[in-house]
This record gives C-alpha cells, structure tokens and sequence, in this order.
C-alpha cells in the first residue's frame, strides 16, 4: 500500500528518497513520484506510472538537486493508476504526500473549486494540497497551515507538506496512518515504515495519533492532537532488513518459505526451554473466560485455526472474525474476554479500528501476535506476543503464517493451565513444537514434486481446497494463496459440506487438493474423497503415509512427514504454499508483489 519517504538535509536528498522508496515497494503500489526544493527555492517534481526504478531512471535523466524533498509510491484508490494522479500533489508553492483516505474529499473539492482552485487529479489527497495553500495566506506559518488543514479532513491520514518558500522544513501529521521520524544527525526523516530509513539512520520515534510535527535540520517538534508540543521518544531500532537481499532464491516469497525452520526456532526462543514451555510472558490469563479473535486475510485463517486448538487444548470458548466484520457490526462482549488481534504488518487499518473498537466495548485485555516491533497493534495493545518471523517481504505472508500459528499454540497453552490443559497434553505442545523445525525442513524436501505437480495446475481456471477439522482454515490459506500471486480461482471447503453445493462443480477440469493428516477425521475425509472421485474429479491429496490414502486413478499422493496431529495444521501449510509458489512462476505472474495487492493494507 501507498508509502512515503521525507527529507530535510544539507547534502542533496534524491536518492535516499528513491532509495526508501525502493525499500517500501513491497507493500504493493502502481505508481511513484518525488518532489525536491533546489538551492534557487524551485519545486522540482518527477512523477512515473510503474515501478520506483522508472522513476529512478526519470531522475537520472533530469536530476533533482536539493536537501528537502519527499516521496511517494501510490496504491489507488480514488482515481486509476496514472502519472497525473501519482504523488506528490502540487498547489502553488505546496507539495504534498498522503496515504489514506479523505473521507469528505468531494464536499472539500466542491469548495475549494468555488473558490477558483483547478484540481488536475482524481485524488482525495489533491484537496489537501489545496487546503494547506489555501490556508498558508491565513496563517503565519507552515505548521499553523497544517494544522487548521487537518481539522477540516475527515478520514485517514499520514501526510508529510513542503513550501518551495523554505527548505528548512516539511510538517507531517499522523491520524490513521503510521509515520515514524528519522534521526540523522544535523539531518532529519520521515517514513511511513522505518525500513525505508535504514540506510540513513536506526533511530527512530514514532508518531501518535493525532500528531503533528515540525522537522527541519536541527529540530523536531512534535505536538499532539491538541496542538500541544509533547515528546515522542526517539528509540534505536532492532529491526533487521537488506531488501535488497534475496540470497539465492528467485524471489522473496521462496527464500521466506525457506526460511521457516529458522523463523519458528527464533519465535520459540525463551519460550520453549529444555522441552518446557515458558509462558510467563503471557502473563495470568485465569481469569479470561473467552477469547475474541480478529484479524484479516492470512492472518484471519491463523485465528480461525486457533479456534480448534483455543476450544479443543484449552477449553475457554472462542470466537473468531473478519475485522472489517466485526468493526460495523454490534457484538456482544462477555465478562472476562480477551480480545486477540493477528497481523504480521501490526498496521492494517480494519485490524486496528477494530481494537479500538474493542477497547471501549469493555474486552478485559487485548492481545497481538505480531510480526513488526513498534507498530501501531503493537503499541495500542496491553500485551504483544512478538512471531519474530523477520522481515516479510512478498506480499504473499508464508512464514508470518506459520510463525503466527506457533505463537497461538503458546497462546492456547497459556489458557489451558489450569483448565482443560493437563500436563501430559502440554508436555504433547512442547515436544511437537520442539520437533516442528526440523519437521518443517523435511517437508521443504517435497520441494522438487511439487514443482512438477504444478504443471498441472497452470493451465486450470479453477481449483478447490478440502479439509477437515483444523485443517479447513489451513485449505482456506491453501487457496488464498493460490488465487492471490497465480490468479486461479480457488475456494476452499469443509470437506463434509462438499455435498451440500459445491460437488456440483466437479469435473475434469476442476482440480481438488486435499490436506489429510492422520488424525481422527481421516476416515471422514477419505469417504468425501471418494466422493468426488466418483464424479471424476482430479484429486491431489497431500497426506500422511499412515493415513494410508494411496494413490489411484484420477488421484496423486503426496507424503507429508509424519507429526503430531497438534502442530499438523502448521506443518500441511508448507507444501501448499510451495505449490502456489511454483504454479505462479511457471504461469510468470509478480510471484512478490501480485497484482492488485498491497503488503501493509492501512486503508479500509
Ligand atoms: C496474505 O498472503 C495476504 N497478503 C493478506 O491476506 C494479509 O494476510 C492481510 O492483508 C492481513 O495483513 P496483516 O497480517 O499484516 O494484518
């Protein structure tokens, strides 16, 4: 989704912003733009349709001198992809970046354009450029512009303004969408991520909701959404990350997929100590009575596997649901619940409404496994249960996925002490997961099949995931994955609610993949998967060898390692990402940033 890189600083700035640009193109955009102050106090202003290097080559081509600048990779929303809508937006001596979105853009567009402002973009951001023009003839400074601007916008926003009159100074303010400041020294930054400043700099404070700040050279000032001065403490960053690393895999999401050995054993750290499972960190959870979970996409199917395990090991009911669901809907909260939210990014802007949300319906405490340290879930939520799954680059979330699965087992061990978790049940938790590195490096070894398997999926339009049990949500995953970097159609079933519709569909040209651990329901699913033999269906079953599902007309058998049923629903997830994966090379689609989608979605 959109991102925004800023500057103020003596030597020139160009290529930091192209370069944070380039550090934030995985979260998906379709278009980028830079804006520079010159020392003869000119705008210059480069915008391109495509990739940040295409911008990069416009600036080779005609260089943007200067020591203020900022820059913006776009994800459409109001108005298509295109130069004129791209970013940074101009009014007068105004430049502005924005992520988010303007709610009351048009009555806003409709005043500004009784007043004599022509509008050349399809942008809700447009407005902002306008108003703050409009604004600076009012008021003495940038700042005070800013911020009569913002109480006039309705909606998401983190923005970051320059005026060609003083390159000295841009003004950024935070409501909804994340910004963090960069400390250089005589040098100061901005960004909507801090990988983006890496490079320049590893210390960071992070903007509230409801800032503004003022940063030039040698100062930043911040104040609050009272437009009093407060103090955000800058923090050295931990976070680790070359984007530019891909080692020797062909694209990021393989070498993350690989990646999960390691990226399980470092959120098990502390937490799984000589074969005993260290929960202290969850604190006291007696007294929770349920547990809400909400989350989106990938990170939806991690709570919707939980659920079995919260219900099943624990014994504390759970409930769990979308979060652009839950956020306009009215729920019920019962006494003692713990509201759970699940992001690898800790910015999607739904997830986050959503615990907002559910701080003042009266949830007991709010919980969030999340993969990115700092980030806003992280921040607003009473307990953080960090997945340390590294930097996840491509946009499509694998070792985020089975990291946050780790992390909810920890999780549902903690709620179940005391309660229906006995100890030898526990001491199962802590014996599968220590086993589950090496286990998940086995099952990296179906690589080569896969890739074979995969030809016979690149020329379908269709395709269906089945499972039971806590294996359903990993389908669910399985077909998210598939539809979202190949552009197959794929919808995943309880495989016992196949007869009540979807067995209609079945043919010879609708594949079927199955993921059927040796577990209690094993029987139950090969009778569904008879089921579909029988209509002549093509069946790709990724199966224990004890479940002892063999291979026959119409049906191929992939061996999956043999685990415990507990940690099944992590484990099975690894070939069906390794088979989206290799479907989508050889159909030659952007394996990393799929087309459409953004990594970090901070917009509703
Ligand atoms: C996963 O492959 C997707 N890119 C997407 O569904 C993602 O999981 C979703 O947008 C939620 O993101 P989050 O985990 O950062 O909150």
């Amino acid at each position: 989704m959109c991102g925004i890189v800023g500057a103020v600083a003596q030597r020139d700035v160009v290529q930091i912003l192209l370069e944070g640009l380039k550090r934030l193109e995985y979260r998906g955009y379709d278009s980028a733009g830079v804006a520079v102050i010159n020392p003869a106090g000119e705008l210059g202003r480069l915008r391109r349709l495509g990739k940040v290097q295409a911008l990069a080559d416009a600036v080779a081509e005609q260089p943007l001198p200067g020591g203020t600048g900022i820059a913006h990779t776009r994800w459409a929303t109001h108005g298509e992809p295109s130069e004129a809508n791209a970013h940074p937006h101009v009014s007068g001596d105004i430049a502005v970046v924005h992520n988010g979105i303007i709610e009351n853009h048009e009555t806003l567009r409709d005043e500004l354009k009784a007043q004599g402002y022509v509008f050349t973009s399809q942008t809700d951001t447009e407005v902002i450029a306008h108003l703050v023009e409009r604004e600076l003839k009012n008021h003495d400074t940038l700042l005070a512009a800013v911020m009569a601007t913002r109480s006039l916008l309705e909606g998401a926003y983190g923005m970051v303004v320059i005026d060609r009159n003083d390159n000295n100074r841009m003004i950024v303010a935070r409501s909804g969408s994340p910004l963090v400041v960069g400390y250089g020294i005589g040098e100061h930054f901005v960004a909507s991520d801090q990988l983006a400043l890496l490079p320049v700099t590893r210390k960071f404070a992070f903007l509230e909701e409801g800032d503004v700040a003022e940063i030039s050279r040698d100062a930043v000032q911040v104040f609050d959404s009272n437009n009093q001065p407060v103090e955000r403490e800058a923090k050295e960053s931990t976070v680790e990350h070359d984007a530019g690393d891909k080692g020797e895999f062909r694209h990021y999401m393989l070498k993350e997929i690989y990646e999960q050995p390691q990226a399980i054993a470092n959120t098990l750290e502390g937490r799984l100590v000589a074969d005993q499972l260290n929960l202290d960190a969850l604190g006291d959870l007696s007294d929770i009575e349920q547990v809400q979970i909400i989350a989106c996409g990938t990170s939806y199917h991690a709570g919707m596997t939980a659920r079995y395990w919260i219900e099943q090991l624990a014994g504390v009911a759970c409930n769990v649901e979308i979060a652009s669901e839950f956020r306009y809907r009215q729920s019920v909260v019962r006494p003692n619940s713990l509201l759970v939210t699940i992001s690898q990014s800790g910015e999607t802007a739904d997830t986050l409404a959503a615990l907002r949300l559910a701080k003042e319906q009266g949830f007991a405490k709010t919980l969030t496994i999340c993969n990115v340290p700092g980030s806003s879930l992280v921040r607003e939520s009473d307990m953080a249960l960090m997945t340390r799954a590294g930097a996840e680059i491509g946009v499509a979330s694998t070792k985020a996925f089975t990291t946050q699965l780790v992390g909810l087992l920890l999780l549902t061990a903690a709620l179940g002490r005391g309660r229906a978790l006995d100890s030898a049940t526990e001491k199962r938790i802590a014996d599968a997961l220590t086993h589950l590195p090496g286990l998940i490096d086995k099952a990296l070894h179906m690589n080569a099949d896969i890739e074979k398997l995969a030809e016979q999926f690149a020329e379908k339009h269709h395709a269906l995931f089945l499972g039971r049990g806590d294996q359903y949500p990993i389908a669910m995953e399985g077909a998210l994955k598939l539809k979202e970097i190949s552009y197959i159609h794929a919808e995943a079933y309880a495989a016992g609610e196949l007869k009540h519709g979807p067995l209609a569909l079945i043919d010879a040209e609708m594949p079927i993949v199955v993921v059927a651990p040796h577990n209690d329901l094993v029987e139950k699913l090969k009778s569904n998967i008879e089921e579909v033999r029988a209509r002549g269906g093509e069946l790709y079953v990724f199966a224990d060898e004890a479940a002892d599902i063999r291979p026959e007309s119409n049906m191929q058998v992939m061996a999956v390692p043999h685990c415990d049923d507990i940690v099944a629903p992590i484990l099975y997830t690894l070939p069906l990402q390794l088979l989206s994966y290799h479907v989508a090379v050889i159909k030659g689609t952007d394996v990393d940033q799929p087309r459409n989608l953004a990594k970090s979605v901070t917009v509703e």
